[in-house]
């Protein structure tokens, strides 16, 4: 089957005919810690709040996230998911062409084309680790709009240095291009951000999710970062109250922890180094190097096929993330979540005995 994105638990459960609790989702890349407790907390006392509106346009959190950068409040938007930045900046800003690497996350193509823009493939290739040149990048950058970046990148985990992404900034702001860079998965490596540089670039625009680090997508919680001016075009197209009030409590609790944050850093990064060594161990796997909490894999003979891996692994209660709708991958590629140190054991433990039933 073609999964457009990764955590469909439901689908999957009724298409094979195995309860949902019976699966372990490596499909979506969630932090496996769980939420924080103060978040949980936050969550458990707002509910008396829930007679009253949210604030209209978040401020308390927008307040928040621009003190810790040292920006302000004109420089923030603040809604439900970062999703919801994902299509109003195409809506918002109605870019006529846009230059957007491939492989990567499948929401943009959709957004930009409902806005009725053109997209632009940049290709990233498999022989180049999927690594994004960014002289090459600039070369490109003619007659677009808007370039659109994720760093880290998903599906492949790569990710651009700042200095690298700031010249690439630099360059498109000469040419009079926006750039959007979406920082989704950037609280897994935090010295990368880029996000406090949108008050010296005009063009800039950072996108930040809480729903992954902090685990809670149930709930949806994202942020744009952006120059002032762009943000003001930006947020007449928003909706109102679209941060509801249990988000903006648990996400202000949530950045208050700063020892979830060291714990989930420590463990994120011993458990992808375990994997990366696992699965570069495993004949006919080729795993890319990652700076996020999952791994992109390449499988070829004598791994199985991959609809029989993917369905191998899930009668084995394992679900993993088939790339085959990401344009410049295909069914070999797949994407794996880092879970915790005993669920990632059991994983690697799955493909071996999934190989060894092929041999
Ligand atoms: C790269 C990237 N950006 C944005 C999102 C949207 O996440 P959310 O709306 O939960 O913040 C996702 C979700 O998978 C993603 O992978």
């Amino acid at each position: 089957m073609i999964q457009q994105h990764g955590g469909n638990l439901r689908e999957i459960s009724q298409r094979y005919g195995i309860p949902e609790e019976e699966i372990l989702d490596f499909s979506a890349s969630i932090n496996p810690l769980g939420p924080p407790k103060g978040a949980l907390r936050a969550i458990l006392d707002g509910m008396e709040g829930l007679v009253h509106y949210p604030e209209i346009d978040g401020i308390t959190l927008k307040d928040r996230l621009a003190g810790e950068e040292g920006l302000s409040v004109e420089n923030l938007l603040v809604g439900n998911g970062s999703s919801e930045f994902i299509y109003l900046v195409p809506r918002a800003l109605s870019p006529k062409r846009a230059l957007v690497p491939m492989p990567s996350f499948s929401d943009y193509g959709r957004a930009l084309k409902l806005a009725g823009c053109q997209v632009l493939p940049f290709p990233l290739t498999a022989e180049e680790g999927f690594r994004l040149d960014p002289e090459g990048l600039i070369n490109a950058l003619k007659e677009v709009d808007l370039v659109i970046l994720c760093s880290p990148n998903n599906p492949t985990g790569s990710c651009l240095s700042p200095d690298k992404l700031l010249r690439v900034i630099a360059a498109a702001a000469e040419h009079g291009i926006t750039l959007f860079c979406d920082e989704a998965f950037i609280d897994f490596v935090p010295a990368t951000t880029i996000r406090r540089h949108v008050k010296e670039f005009p063009n800039l625009l950072v996108l930040r999710s809480f729903t992954k680090f902090y685990a809670i997508p149930g709930l949806r919680a994202g942020a744009l970062y952006g120059h002032s001016a762009l943000m003001e075009k930006i947020a007449a197209f928003q909706e109102p109250w679209t941060l509801n009030r249990l988000a903006s409590a648990a996400v202000g609790a949530a950045l208050s922890d700063a020892a979830y944050r060291e714990s989930t850093l420590a463990m994120i990064d011993k458990e992808r180094a375990f994997l990366t060594e696992g699965f570069a161990s495993l004949p006919g796997v080729r795993v890319f190097p990652s700076s996020a909490n999952f791994l992109l894999l390449e499988t070829n003979p004598p791994m199985p096929e991959p609809d029989r891996l993917f369905t191998v692994l899930l009668r084995a209660g394992i679900l993993v993330r088939s790339c085959a709708s990401f344009p410049g991958l295909g069914p070999r590629f797949f994407r794996i979540a880092v879970r915790s140190p005993e669920e990632n054991r059991l994983l690697m433990e799955s493909f071996r005995k999934a190989i060894r039933s092929f041999v």
